[in-house]
Protein backbone atom coordinates (compact mmCIF):
# COMPACT_ATOMS: atom_id res chain seq x y z
CA UNK A 1 0.00 0.00 0.00
CA UNK A 2 1.69 3.17 -0.80
CA UNK A 3 2.33 5.30 2.28
CA UNK A 4 0.33 9.15 2.65
CA UNK A 5 1.83 12.00 1.41
CA UNK A 6 3.99 13.56 4.21
CA UNK A 7 2.16 15.89 6.79
CA UNK A 8 3.00 19.51 5.79
CA UNK A 9 3.93 21.43 8.56
CA UNK A 10 2.04 25.08 8.89
CA UNK A 11 3.72 27.57 7.00
CA UNK A 12 5.94 30.31 9.20
CA UNK A 13 4.08 33.69 8.46
CA UNK A 14 6.39 36.31 6.99
CA UNK A 15 8.13 37.12 10.09
CA UNK A 16 10.23 40.34 8.99
CA UNK A 17 11.83 41.51 12.11
CA UNK A 18 11.65 45.22 12.37
CA UNK A 19 14.13 45.70 15.13
CA UNK A 20 17.09 45.22 12.75
CA UNK A 21 15.91 47.90 10.22
CA UNK A 22 18.53 50.86 10.97
CA UNK A 23 15.06 53.34 10.67
CA UNK A 24 13.62 51.30 13.29
CA UNK A 25 16.76 51.95 15.64
CA UNK A 26 17.51 55.42 15.08
CA UNK A 27 13.44 56.56 15.61
CA UNK A 28 13.27 54.60 18.76
CA UNK A 29 16.42 56.78 20.00
CA UNK A 30 13.96 59.53 20.01
CA UNK A 31 12.11 58.01 23.22
CA UNK A 32 14.60 59.33 25.56
CA UNK A 33 13.36 62.60 24.58
CA UNK A 34 9.93 61.57 25.97
CA UNK A 35 9.64 63.12 29.72
CA UNK A 36 7.22 59.49 30.66
CA UNK A 37 10.26 57.77 29.18
CA UNK A 38 12.67 59.82 31.25
CA UNK A 39 10.85 59.12 34.73
CA UNK A 40 11.20 55.33 33.55
CA UNK A 41 14.61 55.38 33.10
CA UNK A 42 15.41 57.16 36.33
CA UNK A 43 13.02 54.76 38.00
CA UNK A 44 15.19 51.76 36.68
CA UNK A 45 18.49 53.12 37.18
CA UNK A 46 17.02 54.12 40.74
CA UNK A 47 16.78 50.15 41.26
CA UNK A 48 19.89 49.27 39.51
CA UNK A 49 21.70 51.64 41.85
CA UNK A 50 25.43 50.87 40.09
CA UNK A 51 28.30 50.00 42.20
CA UNK A 52 32.07 50.63 41.72
CA UNK A 53 33.54 47.32 40.10
CA UNK A 54 30.46 45.74 38.55
CA UNK A 55 30.06 44.46 35.56
CA UNK A 56 26.33 44.93 34.44
CA UNK A 57 24.90 43.79 31.19
CA UNK A 58 22.08 46.17 29.29
CA UNK A 59 19.99 43.45 27.28
CA UNK A 60 17.98 45.07 24.11
CA UNK A 61 20.07 48.16 24.59
CA UNK A 62 18.70 50.54 21.93
CA UNK A 63 20.96 54.04 21.38
CA UNK A 64 22.16 52.81 25.25
CA UNK A 65 20.11 55.21 27.45
CA UNK A 66 20.13 52.56 30.62
CA UNK A 67 23.81 52.15 29.82
CA UNK A 68 24.94 55.78 29.85
CA UNK A 69 22.96 55.99 33.09
CA UNK A 70 24.57 52.91 34.78
CA UNK A 71 27.75 54.66 33.77
CA UNK A 72 26.75 58.24 35.12
CA UNK A 73 25.25 56.65 38.57
CA UNK A 74 28.36 55.29 39.40
CA UNK A 75 30.29 58.16 38.53
CA UNK A 76 32.38 56.29 35.85
CA UNK A 77 33.16 53.28 38.09
CA UNK A 78 31.15 50.84 37.06
CA UNK A 79 33.97 48.28 35.67
CA UNK A 80 32.36 47.50 32.49
CA UNK A 81 28.30 48.03 30.96
CA UNK A 82 28.09 45.29 27.90
CA UNK A 83 24.86 46.73 25.70
CA UNK A 84 23.68 44.00 23.71
CA UNK A 85 20.92 44.61 20.82
CA UNK A 86 19.21 43.25 17.62
CA UNK A 87 20.12 46.61 15.86
CA UNK A 88 23.62 46.65 13.77
CA UNK A 89 23.27 50.51 14.05
CA UNK A 90 23.19 50.92 17.37
CA UNK A 91 26.90 50.12 17.10
CA UNK A 92 28.67 53.57 16.00
CA UNK A 93 26.24 54.97 18.48
CA UNK A 94 28.22 53.12 21.76
CA UNK A 95 31.59 53.63 20.08
CA UNK A 96 30.51 57.60 19.96
CA UNK A 97 29.17 56.66 23.38
CA UNK A 98 32.07 54.79 25.03
CA UNK A 99 34.43 58.12 23.23
CA UNK A 100 31.99 60.69 25.00
CA UNK A 101 31.97 59.17 28.79
CA UNK A 102 35.96 58.09 28.15
CA UNK A 103 34.88 55.07 29.18
CA UNK A 104 37.94 53.56 27.24
CA UNK A 105 36.27 50.62 26.17
CA UNK A 106 34.57 49.63 28.70
CA UNK A 107 30.85 50.89 27.54
CA UNK A 108 30.53 48.15 24.82
CA UNK A 109 28.11 46.87 22.49
CA UNK A 110 27.43 43.59 21.47
CA UNK A 111 25.32 42.42 18.16
CA UNK A 112 22.83 39.88 18.24
CA UNK A 113 19.82 38.27 18.45
CA UNK A 114 18.63 37.47 22.61
CA UNK A 115 15.62 34.98 20.78
CA UNK A 116 19.03 32.35 20.19
CA UNK A 117 19.95 32.81 24.40
CA UNK A 118 23.10 34.09 25.47
CA UNK A 119 25.95 31.59 24.69
CA UNK A 120 28.13 34.30 23.97
CA UNK A 121 28.54 35.02 27.86
CA UNK A 122 29.73 32.50 30.54
CA UNK A 123 27.89 31.74 33.76
CA UNK A 124 28.11 34.40 35.85
CA UNK A 125 29.73 36.76 33.64
CA UNK A 126 28.00 39.91 35.29
CA UNK A 127 26.63 41.37 38.13
CA UNK A 128 23.68 42.37 37.84
CA UNK A 129 21.41 43.07 34.34
CA UNK A 130 19.04 45.74 33.33
CA UNK A 131 16.66 46.36 30.32
CA UNK A 132 14.39 48.71 29.12
CA UNK A 133 10.73 47.51 27.05
CA UNK A 134 12.35 45.06 25.51
CA UNK A 135 13.21 41.30 26.12
CA UNK A 136 9.23 40.98 25.03
CA UNK A 137 10.67 40.87 21.81
CA UNK A 138 12.10 37.09 22.55
CA UNK A 139 10.74 35.28 19.91
CA UNK A 140 10.12 31.53 18.91
CA UNK A 141 7.65 29.85 16.12
CA UNK A 142 6.95 26.06 16.81
CA UNK A 143 7.11 24.86 13.19
CA UNK A 144 5.63 21.97 14.57
CA UNK A 145 2.14 23.64 15.20
CA UNK A 146 2.88 26.34 13.19
CA UNK A 147 2.26 28.46 16.01
CA UNK A 148 4.61 31.02 18.09
CA UNK A 149 5.23 30.46 21.87
CA UNK A 150 6.98 31.64 25.05
CA UNK A 151 9.30 29.12 24.61
CA UNK A 152 12.66 31.85 23.62
CA UNK A 153 11.17 34.23 26.22
CA UNK A 154 10.85 31.63 29.10
CA UNK A 155 14.92 30.58 27.93
CA UNK A 156 15.68 34.46 28.04
CA UNK A 157 15.30 34.57 31.49
CA UNK A 158 16.09 31.62 32.06
CA UNK A 159 19.90 32.91 30.18
CA UNK A 160 19.86 36.14 32.52
CA UNK A 161 19.62 34.12 35.52
CA UNK A 162 22.49 31.84 34.48
CA UNK A 163 25.00 34.86 33.19
CA UNK A 164 24.34 36.71 36.56
CA UNK A 165 26.69 35.83 39.47
CA UNK A 166 24.70 34.94 42.90
CA UNK A 167 23.02 38.02 44.46
CA UNK A 168 22.78 39.40 41.33
CA UNK A 169 19.68 41.72 39.89
CA UNK A 170 17.92 41.74 37.10
CA UNK A 171 15.97 45.10 36.54
CA UNK A 172 13.88 45.35 33.45
CA UNK A 173 10.83 46.78 32.15
CA UNK A 174 8.16 45.33 30.37
CA UNK A 175 4.88 46.28 28.32
CA UNK A 176 1.51 45.89 30.01
CA UNK A 177 -0.90 43.78 27.97
CA UNK A 178 -2.67 46.05 24.76
CA UNK A 179 -0.49 48.58 25.62
CA UNK A 180 -1.96 52.25 24.43
CA UNK A 181 1.29 54.14 22.75
CA UNK A 182 -1.03 57.55 22.84
CA UNK A 183 -0.94 57.05 26.16
CA UNK A 184 2.54 57.49 26.56
CA UNK A 185 2.52 59.75 23.76
CA UNK A 186 -0.25 62.44 24.73
CA UNK A 187 1.17 62.57 28.53
CA UNK A 188 4.56 64.49 27.37
CA UNK A 189 4.39 64.65 23.67
CA UNK A 190 3.51 68.60 23.13
CA UNK A 191 6.11 69.67 26.12
CA UNK A 192 8.76 67.32 24.25
CA UNK A 193 8.43 68.66 20.93
CA UNK A 194 8.92 71.94 21.94
CA UNK A 195 11.42 71.68 23.98
CA UNK A 196 13.53 69.25 21.32
CA UNK A 197 16.67 70.82 20.48
CA UNK A 198 15.54 69.64 16.72
CA UNK A 199 11.34 69.46 16.88
CA UNK A 200 10.24 68.37 13.49
CA UNK A 201 12.44 65.02 13.42
CA UNK A 202 11.80 64.57 16.83
CA UNK A 203 7.71 64.76 15.80
CA UNK A 204 8.73 62.56 12.48
CA UNK A 205 10.31 59.60 14.60
CA UNK A 206 7.37 59.73 17.37
CA UNK A 207 5.20 58.75 14.44
CA UNK A 208 7.53 56.21 13.18
CA UNK A 209 7.48 54.88 16.33
CA UNK A 210 3.63 54.91 16.86
CA UNK A 211 4.05 53.28 13.54
CA UNK A 212 6.08 50.33 15.12
CA UNK A 213 4.13 50.01 17.60
CA UNK A 214 0.99 49.25 15.55
CA UNK A 215 3.15 46.44 14.74
CA UNK A 216 4.44 45.70 18.06
CA UNK A 217 0.79 44.75 19.08
CA UNK A 218 -0.35 43.10 16.31
CA UNK A 219 2.50 40.48 17.11
CA UNK A 220 1.99 40.33 20.73
CA UNK A 221 -1.87 39.30 19.79
CA UNK A 222 -0.45 36.92 17.58
CA UNK A 223 1.65 35.25 19.94
CA UNK A 224 4.83 36.67 18.72
CA UNK A 225 5.85 39.07 21.43
CA UNK A 226 5.17 39.03 24.85
CA UNK A 227 2.85 41.63 26.94
CA UNK A 228 1.89 39.50 29.48
CA UNK A 229 0.39 40.46 32.88
CA UNK A 230 2.17 41.06 35.84
CA UNK A 231 1.35 37.81 37.20
CA UNK A 232 2.52 35.72 34.49
CA UNK A 233 5.79 37.93 34.22
CA UNK A 234 6.27 37.11 38.09
CA UNK A 235 5.55 33.22 38.23
CA UNK A 236 8.40 33.13 34.45
CA UNK A 237 11.16 34.79 36.94
CA UNK A 238 10.05 32.66 39.70
CA UNK A 239 10.47 29.15 36.96
CA UNK A 240 13.45 30.97 35.92
CA UNK A 241 15.18 30.31 39.35
CA UNK A 242 14.92 34.00 40.45
CA UNK A 243 13.73 35.37 43.91
CA UNK A 244 12.88 38.60 45.43
CA UNK A 245 10.52 39.76 42.66
CA UNK A 246 8.69 42.63 42.86
CA UNK A 247 7.07 45.00 40.44
CA UNK A 248 5.45 48.29 40.31
CA UNK A 249 3.18 49.63 37.57
CA UNK A 250 4.37 53.22 35.49
CA UNK A 251 5.01 54.73 32.20
CA UNK A 252 1.53 55.89 32.23
CA UNK A 253 0.86 52.93 33.05
CA UNK A 254 1.61 51.35 30.28
CA UNK A 255 5.01 49.21 31.56
CA UNK A 256 5.46 47.21 34.54
CA UNK A 257 9.00 47.62 35.42
CA UNK A 258 10.41 44.14 37.34
CA UNK A 259 13.22 43.79 40.16
CA UNK A 260 14.46 40.17 40.42
CA UNK A 261 17.20 38.64 42.31
CA UNK A 262 19.73 35.10 41.87
CA UNK A 263 19.80 33.61 45.21
CA UNK A 264 23.47 34.14 46.96
C1 LIG B 1 11.64 49.73 22.72
S1 LIG B 1 13.31 49.53 22.26
C2 LIG B 1 14.14 49.92 23.80
C3 LIG B 1 15.58 50.30 23.61
C4 LIG B 1 16.33 50.64 24.90
N1 LIG B 1 16.32 49.55 25.85
C5 LIG B 1 15.80 51.89 25.53
O1 LIG B 1 15.25 51.77 26.64
O2 LIG B 1 15.94 52.94 24.93
C6 LIG B 1 13.49 47.74 22.19
C7 LIG B 1 14.88 47.29 21.85
O3 LIG B 1 14.93 45.86 21.89
C8 LIG B 1 15.76 45.42 20.83
N2 LIG B 1 15.41 44.03 20.47
C9 LIG B 1 14.21 43.59 20.02
N3 LIG B 1 14.27 42.28 19.77
C10 LIG B 1 15.53 41.87 20.06
C11 LIG B 1 16.21 40.62 20.00
N4 LIG B 1 15.58 39.52 19.57
N5 LIG B 1 17.50 40.57 20.39
C12 LIG B 1 18.15 41.69 20.83
N6 LIG B 1 17.56 42.92 20.89
C13 LIG B 1 16.26 43.00 20.52
C14 LIG B 1 15.46 46.39 19.70
O4 LIG B 1 16.44 46.37 18.68
C15 LIG B 1 15.35 47.70 20.45
O5 LIG B 1 16.58 48.37 20.53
Amino acid sequence: MPLPPPRQSPARPAAVNRWADARCAKAFWSQSELPVFHKLVAETLDLAAPKAGEAWLDLGCGGGTLTRGLWERSAGTVARVVGLDYAAANAARYEALDRELGAGGRVRFEHGDFSGGLARFADGSFDHAVSGLAISYAEHFDETTGRWTQAAYDALLAEVYRVLKPGGRFVFSVNVPEPSWWAVGLRSLVGAVTQSRRPLKFLKNCLRMNGYGGWLKTEARAGRFHYLPASETAAKLHAAGFADVRHTLTYARQAFLFTATKAS
